[in-house]
């Protein structure tokens, strides 16, 4: 089958997109308001887009406190949900009040940061602490400029990791267990079980072929 996204002629149940690009990470955003009222809410259209240096980003539809918080203050922190967490993360995403704690409402503690003053949630595995860098408005639908999406950009100014998740020098995924968005209203994470290693293909002398290499991880960045 094939659609038009215009006319979203798929003739489905629900519009599959969100199940197409997956899994997504989720990036579980507390910010401050500027008169300091703390809010924390997930957001799965997320993720890193660069490490040197590392930065961020979030698409908000519509202009939710996160966005205007960022914009107001300039800084936001982006913890890491565990699958144990999912419960308080889903809670945390409840449409309250705006001068509602969310760290409360879901239950998580919040622990002071190093480098911005939103704290990270104190039981994820690890946190990224943004500085903000700029709003991009996407397109909005033809006649409805409510419905439009507002992509955020931060770059990561200090990172925290619970040293309980750092094995041998690696932070240890499997152990951390990530929760991932997947579409309608599933989710997966990741496990021991589901990860695997690739090296990167090596170029032959001529370069015209490549050969792959068999794991482990021979600790090559190709
Ligand atoms: C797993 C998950 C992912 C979400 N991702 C997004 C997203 O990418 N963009 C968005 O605008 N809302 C997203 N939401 C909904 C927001 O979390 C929700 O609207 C929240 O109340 C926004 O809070 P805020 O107004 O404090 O920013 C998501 C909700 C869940 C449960």
């Amino acid at each position: 089958m094939q659609y038009d996204t215009q006319l979203n002629n798929h003739g489905l149940k629900y519009n599959p997109f969100k199940a197409l690009v997956t899994p997504r990470p989720i990036g579980w955003i507390s910010t401050l308001s500027k008169t300091g009222v703390l809010n924390l809410a997930p957001y799965s259209f997320f993720n890193a887009v660069s490490d040197r240096p590392p930065m961020v980003m979030f698409s908000s539809i519509g202009r939710k406190d996160t966005l205007i918080n960022i914009e107001e203050t300039g800084e936001f922190v982006c913890s890491i949900v565990s699958q144990e967490l999912r419960d308080a993360m889903n809670m945390s995403s409840a449409a309250v009040n705006h001068d509602i704690n969310e760290f409360k409402l879901a239950g998580v503690t919040p622990a002071d940061s190093f480098y911005v003053k939103p704290p990270r949630v104190a039981e994820a595995p690890a946190a990224l602490e943004c500085r903000y860098w700029k709003t991009l408005p996407l397109p909005a639908p033809e006649g409805h400029p409510e419905l439009a999406y507002w992509l955020v950009f931060g770059e990561v100014v200090g990172v925290y990791i619970d040293d309980n998740y750092i094995n041998d020098g690696i932070f240890d995924v499997a152990a951390a267990q990530p929760l991932a968005r997947l579409g309608y209203m599933d989710y997966s994470f990741v496990t021991a079980e589901t990860m695997f290693t690739l090296n990167r293909p090596e170029v032959e002398n001529n370069g015209t072929t490549a050969t792959l290499i068999p794991g482990p991880w021979d600790g090559i960045f190709r």
